[in-house]
């Protein structure tokens, strides 16, 4: 079993520090390794932010683990040679398509929510984000009109193959789950949206004993912090997916509790290829200071054992430290408390 890990930039390496050594330390029989750079520190060492070496280690790796990437030195870079480049270009590289972001309120944490306890509770989702298309990655720019006016465009769209593969990642993550599926879109106005209804409606004859509802986007902003529990998993465009997973990290209390998988069609011996890390960027107003919380990075390893390695077992004693961790009072500064970066890792080992 091959892991490539991308520490990057900021509180990235602080916390895929943390959760290298859960990896550690579950003494995975037959595991390497490797370390390849990636945003402004390979920039500096390579003069650019995803060097074809690193690339190529991912290729060569059944698991990715990536921190985070980004630095404010980088701020007046060309676009391609920011750091930020590193991870959409991992993405769309690698085929990453599906990015799976689940948001689960842990026991003890109620009143850290956004939400009031009572609605915090019972959120229990995960939410499933194309990640390949939308207008991230359509034809972009800014054009002078006749009239003399500046005028920015991104093109939205949506193939027919590139909804009805994410259809299926998010029915049968539904399948594992509470069988309910919700997926999201603005067919009232968006063409792009009524295509991705009709595939999505096709695709769920495949999945009879999935229940299938649809949304509009802004209704759905709405009624994720109006009812949560209404919500099991829910599949969406890449721009809703992240305006919306942000607004779902807000309801769990802190963005150093998110993890996320990206994975795409390759298959290893082992699993699902894919890529893992927290939601977080790598926030240079606490870097390098031991604040940031390793929970969300540590918890991308759980993620990473069970699709990529098939270790239900390891991926569940994983969550269970955090969680264990939590209900006894570890925080950090972003949940309250002074614990710093390695001391809630020690906390989740220890648990371990
Ligand atoms: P950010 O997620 O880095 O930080 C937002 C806020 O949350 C900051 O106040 C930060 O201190 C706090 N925070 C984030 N993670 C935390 C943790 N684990 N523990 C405690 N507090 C935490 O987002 P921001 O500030 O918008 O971006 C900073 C840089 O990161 C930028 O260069 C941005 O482009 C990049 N970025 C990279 C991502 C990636 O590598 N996947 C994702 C998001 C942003
Ligand atoms: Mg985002």
């Amino acid at each position: 079993m091959k892991i490539a890990v991308f520490p990057g930039d900021g509180i990235g390496a602080e916390v895929a520090r943390e959760a290298v050594r859960v990896l550690e330390a579950l003494n995975l029989p037959g595991l390497t390794l490797v370390e390849g750079d990636v945003g402004a520190i390979a920039y500096q060492r390579h003069g650019h932010p995803l060097p074809a070496e690193t690339l190529d280690m991912a290729k060569a790796s059944d698991a990715v683990l990536f921190g985070a990437v980004g630095d404010p030195s980088c701020d007046n870079l060309e676009r391609h040679l920011r750091p930020e480049q590193a991870v959409l270009g991992l993405r769309s590289k690698l085929g990453l398509f599906a990015n799976l972001r689940p948001a689960t309120v842990f026991q003890g944490l109620e009143d850290m929510s956004g939400l009031r306890p009572e609605l915090a509770r019972t959120i229990d989702m995960l939410i499933v984000r194309e990640l390949n298309g939308d207008v991230y990655f359509g034809d972009k720019g800014v054009r002078e009109t006749a009239d003399g006016e500046r005028e920015g465009w991104d093109m939205m769209s949506y193939s027919t193959s590139e909804v009805r593969r994410i259809a299926h990642s998010g029915f049968q993550a539904a399948r594992k789950r509470g069988s309910k599926l919700c997926s999201v879109d603005k067919a009232n106005v968006l063409e792009t949206s009524q295509l991705w209804r009709d595939v999505v409606v096709e695709v769920a004859a495949e999945y009879s004993d999935v229940e299938l509802t649809h949304m509009y986007v802004d209704n759905a902003a709405m009624q994720m912090v109006k009812d949560p529990s209404q919500f099991d998993v829910v599949l969406t465009g890449n721009l809703f997916g992240d305006i919306l997973s942000d607004l779902a990290s807000m309801c769990v209390g802190s963005i150093g509790l998110l993890a996320s998988a990206s994975l795409g069609e390759r298959q290893t011996k082992f699993g699902t290829f894919g890529l893992y890390e927290p939601i977080h960027g790598s926030a240079p107003d606490i870097a390098g200071q031991g604040l940031a919380n390793p929970m969300a990075a540590i918890l991308s390893v759980a993620m990473m054992l069970r699709h990529s390695f098939g270790m239900e077992d390891q991926a569940g004693r994983t969550e269970a430290a955090v969680a264990k961790a939590l209900a006894d009072g570890v925080r950090g500064r972003d949940l309250g408390g002074d614990l710093s970066t390695a001391a809630i890792g020690d906390a989740v080992l220890e648990r371990l």
